[in-house]
């Protein structure tokens, strides 16, 4: 594999049916694929297996976050089926972390930092005089210090998760031109890959597209040209 930063199809469709109707027509260009709870709850384990059957890694974005004893209880239900990943929020706590560690079998667990769609007015609705650097730094440090396998932030967030932690990164809010829609802190594939971005996430602008397959190719295009601007 040339490198290691990778594009992750975020399958935000209305039914089953929908999502492997997309897969049929682009799943040779996207072997990462995040199911969320509108589908999982539809589908359940069978879609889980039958995106699993034709070859794809499935990362589960449940984003979990309880008392540790029904994190660890949610984990160890998911950690027989093969899955690649699942999130949780860091915000949850180490120990609530340490919990879903012990559980996890050979799935990755990938903590949530802040929801890429928080913008700074919103983030001080619910976090009054606490800015959201510092939340980020103190989150990511402690999914580190909890053995997580990895972060989820926003490309924004990169610079400030990287130095407060050394786990690998998973970016959403990625918007190849500019769109608006309910994400706030957003940047371009290139932009984040070239940020040391080692997965993108990328929803909407895939899956919403005229032409599927070009979008893809365009995407996966933006992350070699990111790649190159690293060395
Ligand atoms: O359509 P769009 O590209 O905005 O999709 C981004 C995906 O990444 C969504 O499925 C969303 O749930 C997920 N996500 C996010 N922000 C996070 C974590 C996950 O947007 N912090």
């Amino acid at each position: 594999m040339k490198n290691t930063s990778k594009l992750i199809v975020a399958l935000d469709l209305s039914t089953p049916e929908e999502a492997l109707s997309y897969l049929d027509e682009t799943g040779d260009l996207l072997p990462f694929v995040k199911i969320g709870p509108g589908l999982f709850f539809q589908g359940g384990k069978a879609l889980l297996k039958e995106i699993m059957a034709r070859g794809h890694r499935v990362f589960l974005d449940l984003k979990l976050h309880d008392i540790p004893n029904t994190v660890a209880l949610g984990v160890r239900a998911l950690s027989e089926l093969g899955l690649w990943a699942l999130t949780l929020h860091t915000c949850g706590g180490v120990p609530m972390m340490e919990a879903a560690v012990r559980e996890k079998g050979e799935m990755l667990l990938w903590g949530v930092t802040v929801l890429t769609s928080l913008d700074d007015a919103q983030w001080g609705e619910v976090h009054p005089l606490s800015p959201m650097d510092k939340a980020l730094e103190a989150r990511a440090r402690a999914a580190e210090r909890a053995c997580l396998d990895g972060l989820v932030c926003s490309p924004r967030d990169l610079g400030t998760v990287r130095r407060a932690a050394s786990l690998m990164t998973v970016v959403p809010g990625i918007r190849p031109s500019c769109r608006g829609d309910d994400q706030a802190r957003t940047a371009g594939p290139r932009e984040a890959v070239a940020a040391g971005a080692d997965y993108l996430v990328v929803g909407r602008p895939l899956i919403l597209a005229h032409d599927r397959r070009r979008a893809a190719q365009e995407i996966l295009m933006e992350i070699e040209e990111g790649l190159s601007c690293r060395s």
